[in-house]
């Protein structure tokens, strides 16, 4: 760990981010409660540490604190808003509320005085007046000697503090945020200058250990992976492929539940575009018959993950015995479950393969739970996968199920899959699939009059969801050209039998969810 950063997260939704930019300077960063103890940090011995912001005061009652003892480590530290509050807080400076919350944009002006003293290192060649993102309550009044102040802003006249004698700084800016116009170079003085560390962080880096890493820890032992096609399962296909050969044993499941000719269509490209053999499973009936008359999303879900389970065990019929289950877990999960606000409410219970190992005796592996989602994409790109699987977009585990709203008839699937075809064509055929995070029809339990030639008709409306998102935790409804809207909404009246209206959804998440279920 010598060669890394661990971020203490006090709670900002910001501190993703933070971990998000060390790496894009190639050096791993690792998030962990602020409740960690020093022995726990001394034993990972990293680099450097990262206090995030947070929403609290200091002088709050029940405030995230920590132990004194950690300032006086010798780890460098860089506290960012909360973080340089609670460092001066714990140094014995004076916080108190400012008159007014600073929010957004700020000049920093870097103290002149200071500026040519030895100490100019976090600093180091950002300009006067540079712009800096604030977002706090509180300011920092009164400072004890061992700190200089080498930056203030109108409302903060301590926006940056340094010591370079105790390795400890902070900002009460966020360097982290793209708006804070020099927050990379701020952020490289403190990894590089400051602690010294070493730009090695690389997904090159990271194959060549993990390799090593799935090989020691499977041994002669053979492994079952779930493979959807979609590019976090099919990247840990390659990896783990590369790792111990035939060893793996990757299955895929038909639940009746994906796309039109999906199935059949990722076979053959498993199989001939990127040479994997893969034992497929045809499960439609089960999961179908399991789903008669289920209206509610959460049961829908519960009943796909329990018969993921069963169609999982009966495999090892086909593949024989298996000792290990290799998931293809990103760091995002798994930062949710250290956060200091532990994990959020349950607004979907994702099912993923998540809920599986509990139930089988298999050992879990999950060689991508320290990447990021473009981080896996570039580890993609490393072992030659092509650009049609690393800019697949994402597609939910319970498939279809949650696209048709109500109860699910194999009709209905039908209807929704032609319509979905027609939209992924012309997302194609305009060129937009790649400038979209996410793109479905949603079939509604309405039916609607309309006319066609000189016929009534009576049937159902389909929903166009076009979105745009980085993680999928927040998005935003892609504003798609009108001649796109028009071909795609005539060509699924026209085409699709039982389809005779379509609407565009403008919702954002929040409020809504990406998913309409
Ligand atoms: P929501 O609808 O929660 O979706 O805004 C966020 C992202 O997660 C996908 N999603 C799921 N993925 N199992 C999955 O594996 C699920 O049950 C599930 N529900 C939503 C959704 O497609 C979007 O990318």
């Amino acid at each position: 760990m010598k060669n890394s950063v661990l971020i203490l997260d006090f709670g900002s939704q910001y501190t993703k981010l933070i971990a998000r930019r060390i790496r894009d300077l190639n050096v791993y960063s690792e998030i962990v409660p602020f409740t960690i103890s020093l022995k726990k940090i001394k034993a990972l011995n990293p680099g450097a540490l990262i206090f995030s912001g947070g929403p609290s005061s200091v002088y709050e009652k029940n405030a995230p604190k920590i132990s004194p003892e950690i300032l006086k480590a010798g780890i460098p530290i860089l506290g960012i808003c909360y973080g340089l509050q609670l460092i001066a807080y714990l140094s014995g400076m004076v916080i108190e509320p400012a008159k007014s919350r600073e929010y957004g944009l700020a000049n920093l002006e870097i103290n002149k005085k200071q500026k040519s003293s030895p100490s100019d290192l976090l600093l180091k060649s950002i300009k006067n007046h540079s712009k800096v993102w604030m977002s706090h309550g509180d300011k920092i009044s009164k400072y004890p000697r061992d700190f200089i102040v080498t930056g203030r802003t109108k409302n903060s006249e301590v926006a940056v503090i340094e010591s370079k004698k105790r390795k400890i700084f902070g900002v009460q800016f966020h360097p982290e945020v793209v708006h804070t116009a020099k927050g990379k170079k701020i952020m490289s003085n403190f990894l590089f200058g400051i602690a010294g560390l070493k730009p090695d962080w690389s997904m090159e880096n990271f194959i060549k250990s993990t390799l090593i890493r799935i090989k020691d820890e499977i041994g002669e032992d053979r492994v079952i992976l779930g493979l959807s096609g979609g590019v976090d399962s099919t990247v840990l296909t390659l990896l783990m492929k590369k790792a111990v050969g035939d060893q793996l044993r990757p299955v895929f499941i038909d639940t009746g539940l994906l796309r039109k000719n999906e199935y059949n269509d990722l076979m053959f490209k498993f199989k001939h575009q990127l040479n994997l053999k893969v034992t497929g499973i045809r499960a439609a009936d089960i999961f179908l018959k399991n789903l008669v008359n289920i209206r509610s999303p959460e049961k829908k879900r519960k009943i796909i993950g329990r018969t993921f389970i069963d169609v999982f065990r009966q495999a090892e019929k086909k593949i024989g015995k298996v000792q290990f289950l290799a998931q293809g877990t990103l760091y995002p999960d798994v930062i949710e479950s250290v956060s200091v606000n532990g994990p959020s409410v349950t607004i979907k219970s994702h099912h993923n393969v998540g809920g599986l190992p509990a139930k089988m005796n298999w050992k879990l592996i999950e060689p991508l739970k320290e990447l990021f989602k473009d981080e896996v994409r570039k580890v993609g790109i490393e072992l030659g996968l092509d650009r049609e699987f690393i800019n697949r977009h994402p597609f939910p585990g319970p498939g279809l199920a949650v696209r048709i709203i109500g109860k699910i008839t194999r009709d209905k699937i039908k209807k929704l899959q032609e319509a979905d075809a027609i939209l992924i064509e012309e997302l194609l055929n305009f060129k937009i699939y790649d400038f979209i995070w996410q793109a479905f029809i949603v079939l509604l339990p309405v039916r609607t009059v309309g006319v066609m030639g000189d016929i009534r008709t009576y049937e159902n409306v389909a929903v166009i969801r076009l979105v745009n998102s980085v993680d999928g935790m927040t998005a935003d409804w892609y504003p798609a050209p009108y001649d796109f809207l028009k071909k795609v909404s005539n060509r699924i009246v026209n085409e699709v039998k039982g389809i005779n209206r379509i609407t565009y959804d403008l919702t954002s998440k929040p409020p809504g969810t990406i998913e309409w279920e």
